[in-house]
């Protein structure tokens, strides 16, 4: 299968260990009947006399009945199979399509959203497949069933993922979730979790939280772990399991500080966005020898941050600028408006076959004039959008502007700001980046906008607790969990 293929239909297969453990737990009695809702190559299946399999590539189809002769193996999609069968099962277990909104579309989501919906699980469209799987799947269960699943880790932190956390508490007794820091899947670089719920047709007032450095083989899943109360995952973590790898220690300093009536949240004092996207960054971007070769006037150029690598800490100044300019780098947009007046040089430089190559390019097609760049602005912070160790907050002391890949921020409480700016580097802002960021895989942490305005502002009477050890100590562990160490 070439990885196109894999990508679009989710296509990658169990360890056979992985599949040895999550059978064991799922499958108690000869008799049970087992489902794997995405059987794939048929692993799952092949583990146990009375199983069922669907899935919707045929070739795999193939593959799975004669690896497990005797299962029943239906050819299609699972959301289609699922809302019209009356079978049910004891058990479930599998690996369920890690397919991307992008790619997960058309008439196959909304048939996943639909029926979702109707068993009470209110998807958006920016969900990947694997969530709203798990909820059709779950719903095929008999009475006290139970189910066995890999899951991505976005199952720690994706808003996407909450709508079917919710269905679980809200329909089975127990719910455990395993938190993998190995990979479980070698050429991945997603991590993956483990998802064990029991119990169907119950409910739950508080998930089982279990991190564990590596997989272990066995039939059951690890006995220690945090209880998180489903309504305190609600109020105070944002629907988040991730936070919960941190030790109880540092939670509970945090919470504390985080829920002081007088710490705000970064989206309160300020208002952060993402920077410009040209559409042609090659073009759009001059050196100032390209600039002064075209003849292009020094008011239609706008010194440009163009990624986080190069921004210094705390703040760019003036000086730092020019010494890009010495080094000739690509910094300086041509910044067009839309009713622009344009020198004849400037017409010249966009008639060049570089412009002509850029006006096709899709951002530049579908704007009006294709030359004007939309969003430029020149905002008071540059927060870093992908870090490594972590987040940089730069004051903009130079007037630049910035690409999509770095963070605008724009101050509405001037006050707040000097706090934020003073507490920036403490271990607790950092561990607040982490708990609300996410990881990228690679090592790196995103924070993406939503996310960078939850970001805590503490309260000015916290000022001494924010450097405390426990919250290096938790900062360090986030970053373990996100492979920072792999990028040291
Ligand atoms: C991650 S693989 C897991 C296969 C197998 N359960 C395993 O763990 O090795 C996911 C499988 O889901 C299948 N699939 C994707 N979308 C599906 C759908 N809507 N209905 C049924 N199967 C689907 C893919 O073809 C792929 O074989």
């Amino acid at each position: 299968m070439n990885a196109q293929h894999r990508k679009t239909s989710g296509a990658y297969y169990t360890p056979d260990a992985v599949v040895a453990t999550l059978l064991q737990w799922a499958v108690r009695d000869p008799a049970d009947r087992l489902l794997d809702p995405s059987c794939g190559d048929g692993r799952f299946i092949a583990g146990h006399q009375n199983a069922v399999g669907i899935e919707q590539d045929p070739a795999a189809v193939g593959t799975a009945i004669s690896r497990a002769p005797w299962a029943l193996v239906h050819e299609g999609d699972l959301f289609a199979w699922a809302a019209n069968t009356s079978e049910r099962f004891e058990c479930a277990a599998g690996n369920p399509p890690f397919i991307r909104y992008q790619t997960f579309k058309g008439a196959a989501r909304e048939r996943a959203l639909e029926l979702c919906q109707r068993l009470g699980a209110k998807f958006s469209g920016l969900t990947s497949s694997w969530a709203p799987f798990l909820v059709a799947t779950a719903s095929l269960l008999k009475p006290d069933g139970r189910m066995a699943f890999v899951v991505p880790a976005e199952i720690g932190h994706a808003p996407y993922a909450s709508p079917l956390l919710e269905y679980l508490v809200g329909n089975f007794g127990h719910v455990h979730v395993i938190a993998v820091k190995g990979k479980l899947f070698p050429d991945l670089s997603e991590d993956c979790w483990l998802l064990y719920a029991d119990g169907f047709g119950g409910t739950t007032a508080s998930f089982l939280f279990s991190a564990v450095e590596q997989f272990k083989p066995g039939g059951r899943p690890p006995r220690s772990g945090v209880r998180v109360s489903v309504s305190e995952w609600r109020s105070r973590w944002n629907r988040r399991l991730r936070p919960f790898l941190a030790h109880p220690d540092a939670r509970a300093l945090y919470e504390e500080i985080a829920f002081d009536p007088h710490s705000r949240r970064l989206g309160d004092v300020a208002s952060v966005g993402i920077g410009y996207v040209s559409g042609a960054n090659d073009f759009f971007h001059l050196r100032p020898s390209e600039a002064e070769r075209h003849e292009i006037p020094s008011d239609l150029l706008q010194p440009s941050v163009r990624n986080g690598r190069a921004l210094p800490a705390g703040s760019l100044t003036r000086a730092i600028v020019r010494n890009w300019e010495r080094q000739d780098e690509p910094m300086l947009l041509l910044r067009l408006s839309k009713d622009q007046k344009l020198p004849a040089s400037v017409r010249r430089y966009l008639d060049t076959e570089a412009g002509r190559e850029a006006r096709e390019a899709y951002k530049c097609r579908v704007r009006d004039p294709w030359f004007a760049v939309p969003d430029v602005q020149i905002p008071d912070f540059f927060l870093t959008y992908m870090s490594g160790r972590a987040a940089n907050l730069v004051r903009n002391a130079a007037g630049c502007t910035c690409t999509n890949s770095l963070h605008a921020v724009r101050v509405r409480d001037k006050t707040a700001m000097i706090e934020i700016v003073r507490s920036w580097s403490t271990p607790f802002t950092q561990l607040s980046c982490e708990f609300e960021g996410h990881p990228l895989g690679g090592g790196m942490l995103k924070l993406e906008p939503r996310e960078a305005a939850q970001i805590v502002v503490s309260a000015p009477s916290r000022a001494k607790q924010l450097s405390s050890p426990i919250f290096s100590k938790a900062v360090e562990t986030m970053q373990h969990w996100r492979h920072y160490a792999a990028i040291q």
